[in-house]
């Protein structure tokens, strides 16, 4: 990989589409998950500290490996102290992990990590997020890019400090539309990004309550009545959450290397068939136990299991089985039981309604 990284996977692609960087679901086992069915897309790992990846070479061999599958891979790290990052930095660009890029997170609202001066923080302490890139950038031949939000408390200048982080060497940024204050709450504003997409050199990306793939090609079009630029792509991420469908496009469907599948799509919207679904959760709940052994794997898998059903009308009947589960047996046993109880079902969609 090279700096000019991004700028070559633009001539590519019509617009990127990425997997949010997530907390406690951003593994190998989801990423898998995701390109499995959304090849195209680009996953962010979920943060990790880039003290504890210097401090900690078990960390590092725990998070930095991967399948080939979800290449090219870029890790999300977060902390403070640029002289940290830059030791990060080398330890993520040894060949042997075959990193594609390094992110920044500076964005992350908790308390814990704000109080750190981590995160969101760095917001208002430009001069150090400033010094982060330009320590990241001089340490690794990887690009750097940064995640973050509209501001802290709605008194920063996002152009200006922008514009700091693509002087420092920052390579692609990525704007959730919503003030570290706000959290999660309230609808995400893209007013200010398309004006940030004109006063900037690097590709812009929108995150914040995109819905799907169709959903985020709208929103990167500037609308007719905004002043600024088209935006260069859209990250995706609470809505993925059992749904590696919600990056699928219909358009994509007419090339042929994606002939044939057409069908499932209403309105830019793909519903999978109950098959599919069953498909999803078995591949999930295996790489998750190959990748953190069946302990670990089998109880994380819970929160995941139920997202894929959802929209199923039998989901209540299962919640308590998949939610309790503790060996990818008892996993696999129950997802055998359902496609044997709605074997004349498996091609319909319930998404559609098509299963009463
Ligand atoms: C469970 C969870 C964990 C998250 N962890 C991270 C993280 O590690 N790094 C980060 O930059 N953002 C993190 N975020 C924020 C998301 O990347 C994204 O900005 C946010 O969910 C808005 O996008 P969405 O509306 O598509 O979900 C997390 C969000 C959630 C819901």
């Amino acid at each position: 990989m090279n700096k000019n990284f991004w700028q070559e996977q633009l001539k590519k692609h019509e617009k990127l589409c990425f997997l949010a960087p997530m907390d406690g679901y951003g593994d190998s086992a989801y990423r898998q998950s995701m390109k499995r069915v959304a090849p195209h897309i680009f996953c962010i790992s979920e943060f990790y500290s880039a003290d504890g990846l210097v401090f900690s070479k078990f960390l590092a061999d725990a998070v930095l490996p991967h399948e080939t599958i979800e290449d090219p891979l870029i890790i999300q790290i977060f902390g403070k102290d640029p002289a940290m990052f830059a030791k990060a930095a080398k330890i993520i660009s040894d060949p042997r992990y075959n990193i594609a890029g390094i992110d920044v997170n500076m964005g992350c609202p908790a308390k814990k990590v704000v109080r750190s001066g981590h995160g969101s923080s760095l917001l208002i302490n430009e001069d150090t997020a400033f010094d982060i890139i330009k320590a990241l950038d001089e340490a690794t031949h990887l690009p750097i890019s940064v995640k973050t939000r509209l501001s802290f408390d709605g008194n920063q200048d996002l152009v200006r400090f922008a514009q700091g982080l693509q002087k420092s060497g920052a390579k692609l940024i990525t704007i959730h539309g919503r003030t570290a204050k706000q959290a999660y709450t309230g609808t995400a504003d893209f007013t200010n990004i398309y004006t940030l997409k004109a006063n900037l050199d690097i590709p812009v990306i929108w995150n914040g309550d995109v819905k799907h793939y169709d959903d985020g090609m709208q929103k990167v079009l500037l609308p007719a009545w905004y002043e600024g630029a088209d935006l260069d792509g859209f990250m995706i991420g609470r809505k993925s959450f059992g749904n590696p469908w919600c990056f699928l496009w219909e358009k994509h469907f007419h090339t042929p290397t994606w002939a044939n599948k057409k069908e499932g799509f209403i309105h830019g919207v793909y519903h999978p068939t109950l098959w599919e679904m069953f498909e999803a959760m078995e591949f999930h709940a295996t790489e998750l136990v190959k990748t953190k052994w069946e302990c670990k794997g089998s109880l994380e898998i819970r929160k995941h299991l139920v997202q894929y059903i959802k929209s199923f009308p039998w989901v209540k009947e299962y919640r308590k089985r998949l939610v309790t589960t503790e060996s990818i047996e008892m996993t696999r046993a129950t997802i055998e039981e359902m496609k044997t109880r709605f074997a004349n079902d498996l091609t319909k969609r319930p998404g559609l309604g098509e299963i009463a």
